[in-house]
């Protein structure tokens, strides 16, 4: 008897807080909650921006906030914005943005100025627009940087008299962070290029040539095999010793396109790539890939939300750069990530042992 009144006392209990809006976790309801949070995100389609989405929410919801996360259909530009407007007009405090295309948003972050919502940049640079209060990614430059290097390392430029072949890929024209990916392994690359002990076949150098529509596996394979037939190469024919990939999703279609030519772990060219998605790792663990660079999504996600934290508590983010993004408006503080070099050497301490994902994610 005594228990079944406590079990009463718990069921009422619940029942009135959960009319009231107060529910015990704190988790579903504007008014328990920190404060509303939008987090909108570019596409599903990718692999990295599910897990960005998912760390985000359970990390934004673990520290007290409500959240409303959103995937912008496949990169679609107008869902995205729509996606935002309701958000500004759903009362969210801060929003948290990856944007589609870096500069298709400054009318829809109008509004959220005006309604005294603070933009946090996320992984990628919004673009001319005053109403971006900082900027959480990863050192985009060093991404670049650690690609072209691990070619020249790979190749041996430094101590062997070449030349290779080489031909270059990057991401989305619209997509700002290719100017640092681009840059950075071109930084590295240029001089080898310029001194011929590299020769890009095609001719295709240029950041506008190199570039993939929407980060699109389709488009690069399909740029890949034009590049195949028209400069020969082939296990037997014109020797192609490395293809510069900004990341993984463009990675796989060349990585596509080379074993429909013949290619196999014991001859693949050596291609790089970014994010550590599992096809790739795969691929890495197979020996059509030589490398990804890390860039755990877990860390951005924890600092987004200290960002969030900060602002919401009128305090100063934590930011590593002052200086270097610029998006037209101004310079953005930023906090900058540190991204990794993933190879078959490293993959169990970086990706495994640290729990991002299980062995059987990779077989
Ligand atoms: C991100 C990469 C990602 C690419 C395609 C870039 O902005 O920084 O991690 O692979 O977009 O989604």
């Amino acid at each position: 008897m005594k228990k079944l009144l406590s079990l009463s006392v718990v069921a009422l209990l619940v029942f009135a807080l959960t009319a009231c809006g107060l529910t015990p976790s704190g988790n579903g309801s504007d008014v328990t909650s920190a404060g509303k949070i939008g987090v909108s995100m570019p596409t599903q389609s990718l692999q990295r921006w599910n897990q960005d989405g998912s760390n985000m929410k359970a990390k934004l919801e673990d520290a007290g906030y409500t959240v409303d996360l959103q995937y912008a259909g496949d990169n679609d530009i107008p869902t995205q914005v729509s996606q935002l407007e309701n958000m500004i007009s759903g009362g969210c405090n801060v929003l948290v943005i990856a944007a589609i295309d870096g500069s298709s948003l400054s009318n829809v972050l109008e509004s959220a100025k005006s309604a005294g919502i603070p933009v946090i940049a996320y992984d990628r640079l919004i673009m001319n627009s005053d109403a971006v209060s900082y900027y959480a990614t990863f050192d985009n430059w060093l991404v670049g940087t650690l690609q072209g290097r691990y070619i020249a390392d790979a190749l041996k430029l430094d101590s062997t008299p070449g030349p290779y072949n080489v031909e270059l890929f990057t991401g989305a024209p619209d997509d700002n962070n290719i100017n640092f990916f681009f840059g950075g392994a071109m930084e590295v690359l240029q001089p080898y290029i310029d001194s011929g002990k590299l020769v890009v076949p095609s001719k295709q150098t240029s950041k506008e040539q190199c570039a993939t529509t929407g980060w699109n596996t389709e488009a690069s394979q399909t740029r890949m095999e034009n590049l195949i037939s028209s400069n020969g190469y082939g296990p037997n024919g014109t020797k192609l010793d490395a293809v510069l990939s900004s990341n993984d999703s463009v990675a796989n279609g060349i990585t596509n396109a080379l074993v429909a030519a013949g290619y196999t772990a014991e001859d693949f060219p050596i291609i790089t790539g970014q994010d550590c998605d599992k096809p790739t790792v795969k691929n890495i663990l197979a020996g059509t890939q030589a490398m990804s660079v890390f860039k755990d999504t877990r860390t951005l996600a924890d600092q987004a939300v200290n960002m969030v934290d900060a602002i919401l508590q009128g305090g100063l983010p934590d930011v590593t750069d002052t200086e270097t993004y610029d998006n037209g408006s101004g310079i953005i503080p930023a906090y900058l990530c540190e991204p990794v070099v993933c190879t078959t050497e490293n993959y169990k301490s970086l990706l495994i042992d640290s729990g991002y994902y299980a062995e059987s994610d990779l077989q």
